[in-house]
């Protein structure tokens, strides 16, 4: 077990728990006296892992609430849901509200604590890949409103995250490779060797699956789940490490006023996709050019490939070669299995991004890798973006 913590100056403020499986969560909650559970009813249902979960709350007489997340669902109502279960069950203001679940969960669950009471304390224990590497750490919370994602929310710790791989194994494999996506974006932004270490581990997991079910005809879930646990000593090693930059950055800009925007990387034009994909999917007249639609992290895998190719554009005069990054970062994304080739026009991506909610002064900060492990952030208008790129 490994501790990551998250400082506000020399005040550690959140603390993330790295384990390999949940033998040591029932440690982590015993300064609480009273528990309140959310948990996503899926992962009620599908990971078995939650039946272990479910028992280590039990024995702490736990208050326990499933509820069923979509995009589409992480909304005011369904937080204000949430307050309301904790009102009638008579959760005080020394009670810890706990979220079991992927990234809608932890955000929605964490807004909740942020104002019921005026603030109670919280915690997560990320189910998703995605989640472990991003979406549990930082402190962001919030909901969706009026056709914006994450527009109304605030910032405030977990008193703890606890994660381990054996939460993962039952994660659909898309799912899984969407946090795969956003673990090497975060070992672009600071890579100590680990970008390589990930794009090799996840190269490897992609051919052995591809050897288990096409040459041997293995069935895809078992093949899957069965490589996974072969590998999770290196997927907790990297799951810590992609923790320990993001903790670190955070610690450093908690409130993105700086740094922190690094953590974006790729997904200035991510969002632009994934608002894209949504429309053609409700339009039935027209041929989707993502007819799977696309998950948050292939999104940020196109995005993080654009950002190669703008850095190119941009520093073009600067450098001897530059579209080796570019080729680098999409060859990796793919040999991972990973899509990041984007159907999009930039004209398309413009008109989205020109209502970026993050712009400033008419200029939106893009984040420019420069090499592995080095990024930029450059405030650019969308027009000078569409001639760099055109
Ligand atoms: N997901 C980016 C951040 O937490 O800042």
């Amino acid at each position: 077990m490994e501790q990551i913590n998250i400082y506000s100056g020399k005040k550690a403020i959140s603390r993330i728990v790295a384990a390999e499986s949940l033998r040591d969560l029932p440690s982590c909650l015993e300064p609480y006296r009273s528990i309140y559970a959310v948990i996503d009813g899926n992962v009620a249902r599908k990971c078995p892992a939650t039946g272990q979960l479910t028992e280590i709350l039990k024995n702490r007489n736990a208050k326990i609430k499933l509820i069923e997340t979509s995009e589409e669902g992480k909304t005011l109502e369904t937080v204000m849901d949430i307050c309301a279960w904790l009102l009638e069950n008579g959760a005080d203001r020394d009670a810890l509200v706990m979220a079991v679940g992927g990234g809608i969960t932890t955000d929605m669950v964490g807004f909740a604590s942020c104002i019921y009471k005026r603030g109670v304390r919280f915690a997560y224990v990320p189910t998703t890949l995605l989640s472990q590497v991003d979406a549990a750490i930082g402190g962001k919370t919030g909901v969706n409103f009026d056709k914006y994602k994450n527009i109304l929310g605030i910032i405030r710790q977990p008193a703890f995250t606890y994660m381990c791989p054996q939460l993962l194994e039952s994660l659909p494999q898309r799912d899984f490779l969407s946090g795969v996506a956003e673990m090497l974006k975060t070992f672009i932004i600071e890579d100590n060797g680990n970008y390589q270490k990930a794009a090799d581990l996840f190269f490897d997991i992609s051919s052995e699956y591809h050897v288990e079910v096409m040459m041997y005809g293995k069935d895809e879930k078992q093949a899957w789940t069965e490589i996974l646990k072969k590998h999770r000593r290196t997927l907790s090693e990297l799951i810590s490490a992609a923790a320990r930059v993001k903790a670190g950055v955070v610690s450093r800009d908690q409130f993105e006023k700086d740094e922190r925007r690094k953590l974006n990387l790729g997904h200035t034009f991510a969002h632009a996709i994934e608002t894209l994909a949504q429309r053609e999917a409700m339009e039935a007249e027209i041929q989707q050019r993502l007819p799977e639609g696309v998950t948050h992290g292939e999104a940020v895998a196109m995005g993080m490939v654009l950002a190669a190719k703008l850095a190119d554009r941009y520093y073009r005069n600067d450098r001897n070669d530059p579209t080796e990054l570019e080729a680098k970062i999409s060859n990796d994304l793919w040999d991972c299995n990973i899509p990041c080739y984007c159907p999009y026009s930039i004209e398309e991506m413009a008109q989205i991004m020109k209502k970026d909610k993050k712009a400033e002064g008419g200029k939106v900060h893009f984040v420019l890798p420069k090499a592995i492990g080095e990024v930029e952030i450059v405030a650019l208008t969308v027009d000078e973006v569409c001639r760099l790129m055109e």
